[in-house]
């Protein structure tokens, strides 16, 4: 039978050795057995000594790349050449040396975990090692932590676990934990390698908004509605969701409907917008409560009520220079026509609204408006200005309106309304109806009083009638021929109803005409008449001559 001991060859041996011997217990080592290799690796890998059955490597072996190799052994009597045992099988081993170092797989490690957790899985490590797991110790592995602790730790295996339970993500967001593995079993003559698992912490809602501080603005009293007039915020420590607040201002005092209060969703802050309009003079200073309050509370983590937080805001209303007032918004005299040059009309006066009472000028200095020119109704009724009051320090102004009405004065003489040429027919009495102007413009309206210029004897001739406001003359004697007399001169006299009363003497040149049958006196027989006495038509109508008298 065949003798042979359990044949093992160690890896990475470079050295050629001899492993082992076959040999056939009829070997009585006269060297007349041959023994013949044959199988995995025979005659390249292995070759065997055919006198002696030694079996001896001739390179060296990687056990992670071939465990063991399967050979065939005969034994052939040299005279007989007769197998002397049956062909056999036997398998020989290459034994494990620790020359792999253990490897991590799925790098890298990333794990995040909210923060506040209790003790908790953070990741799961897994090493391998290609050594021969069965035989020795080479690639049995053993974990621990570099770095990380006393924050984490690596539980049994390969778990590595958060051994310090409610980390505060505000404190610190990030860990790197350094794990190491070795083999044979952590002795020191094994091998190891590390890696790291990155660990984040999210965020929980653990804290509430805090105001850091009281606030305190100022914003002009002509601000528009709408304005900024500042921003407060209050800090948390949270981020994202666990932040979000929505501010609110004290809502039971009056001040609140004069300021509002909007949350900008971007910066987290509460912005204060002016909801009415201000006025220095009448309130100068608010003061109200401002609240913040988390959107998202998490009562897991803190009471309710500390998921809010108030704070105190004073609001100065400055003073702004505004434009003087005057006392009425539009000024109406009325002024007589007849006024001297001089005269005050009247003053329109402004005020300074605004508390620190600044001189206030009225151009011209006291506001007093004065007549510089005669007035005249008949040429202009209506003198309207516009009065700028401005403030001599900084040039604020503004205006109003006066409107001056001159008053009528009964200042013109009434005269006959036109330059009449009355005739007297051969024969007959009415002569001429005569109407009067004047530009005057009494309130009651106008009334003329006619008369003759009063003789010592009463004038045969002729007489005036007043119709109130219109005259007729008249003759006082029923013929009149131009073989007596051509001509008659009558002045007359027409006085208004002012006070006092104005009048003017015309004195009309009354020709005697032979009409024609419709009464109607042809112009030519006058003019002919006229020239035939020597005066120009002129000269007629200049004989019309007009006295002013204040009686
Ligand atoms: C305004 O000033 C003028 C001259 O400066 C003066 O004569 C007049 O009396 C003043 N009028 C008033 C109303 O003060
Ligand atoms: C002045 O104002 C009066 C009253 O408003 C108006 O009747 C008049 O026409 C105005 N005169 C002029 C010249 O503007
Ligand atoms: C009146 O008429 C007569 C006759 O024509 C004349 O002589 C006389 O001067 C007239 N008197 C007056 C006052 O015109």
């Amino acid at each position: 039978g065949w003798i042979w001991k359990q044949l093992f060859v160690p890896e990475e041996d470079p050295t050629s050795r001899v492993i082992g011997q076959l040999r056939s217990d009829s070997d009585r080592g006269e060297r007349s057995i041959k023994y013949i290799l044959s199988g995995e690796g025979a005659g390249d890998v292995f070759v065997i000594d055919e006198y002696t059955g030694e079996i001896r490597t001739l390179k060296k072996l990687d056990r992670e790349e071939k465990a063991s190799y399967v050979l065939q052994a005969q034994a052939i009597n040299r005279r007989t050449n007769e197998p002397e045992e049956p062909q056999s099988e036997f398998i020989i081993k290459v034994q494990d040396i620790n020359d792999n170092i253990p490897q991590f797989q799925n790098e890298p490690y990333v794990s995040s975990i909210p923060e506040m957790s209790p003790t908790t899985t953070v990741a799961r490590v897994t090493a391998t090692d290609a050594d021969d797991p069965v035989f020795g110790n080479n690639a049995k592995l053993i974990y621990s932590i570099l770095q990380g602790e006393p924050y984490f730790s690596v539980e049994p295996k390969t778990i590595i676990v958060t051994s310090w339970p409610n980390m505060d993500r505000e404190a610190r967001d990030q860990y790197l934990v350094v794990v190491q593995v070795k083999d044979m079993l952590g002795l020191s003559d094994g091998h190891s390698s590390s890696t790291t698992v990155t660990v984040s912490l999210t965020d929980v809602n653990d804290n509430g908004p805090t105001f850091q501080h009281l606030y305190a603005f100022a914003i002009p009293e002509d601000a528009a509605v709408g304005t900024t007039v500042g921003r407060i915020m209050a800090e948390d420590g949270d981020i994202g969701i666990n932040a979000q607040m929505t501010y609110s201002l004290e809502d039971d005092l009056e001040e609140s409907s004069t300021f509002i209060i909007k949350t900008d969703t971007v910066t987290q802050e509460g912005v204060i917008l002016l909801a009415k309009a201000l006025d220095f003079e009448t309130k100068r200073r608010f003061v109200m409560a401002a609240e913040a309050v988390n959107d998202q509370p998490d009562t897991r983590f803190l009471l309710l009520e500390e998921f809010r937080d108030r704070t105190t805001l004073k609001i100065v209303v400055e003073d702004v220079d505004e434009p003087p007032v005057f006392l009425s918004p539009t000024y109406e005299w009325k002024v007589p026509e007849n006024v001297a040059v001089g005269t005050a009309v009247g003053s329109v006066s402004a005020i300074d609204s605004d508390t620190v009472n600044k001189p206030v000028k009225v151009d011209p200095i006291n506001g007093t408006i004065t007549v510089t020119k005669a007035l005249d109704r008949e040429t202009s009724n209506w003198h309207n200005l516009t009065v700028e009051a401005k403030e001599t320090q900084n040039h604020l102004s503004s205006s109003v309106v006066v409107f001056i009405k001159v008053l009528d004065i009964n200042d013109n003489v009434p005269r006959l309304a036109r330059d009449y040429q009355p005739y007297i027919c051969e024969g007959t009495q009415l002569i001429q109806l005569l109407s009067a102007v004047d530009p005057d413009e009494p309130a009651e309206g106008h009334h003329f009083y006619f008369s003759m210029v009063p003789e010592k004897h009463i004038n045969p001739n002729f007489t005036l009638r007043d119709n109130q406001n219109t005259a007729g003359i008249l003759a006082r004697r029923s013929t009149f021929t131009r073989k007596d007399r051509t001509q008659y001169l009558l002045p007359v006299v027409v006085a208004d109803s002012g006070s006092p009363a104005l009048s003017s003497t015309s004195t009309l040149t009354i020709s005697v005409c032979s009409c024609q049958p419709d009464g109607h006196c042809p112009a030519g027989g006058v003019k002919a008449l006229a020239l035939s006495m020597g005066v120009s038509l002129q000269t007629l109508m200049g004989l019309v001559v007009c006295l002013v008298t204040f009686s």
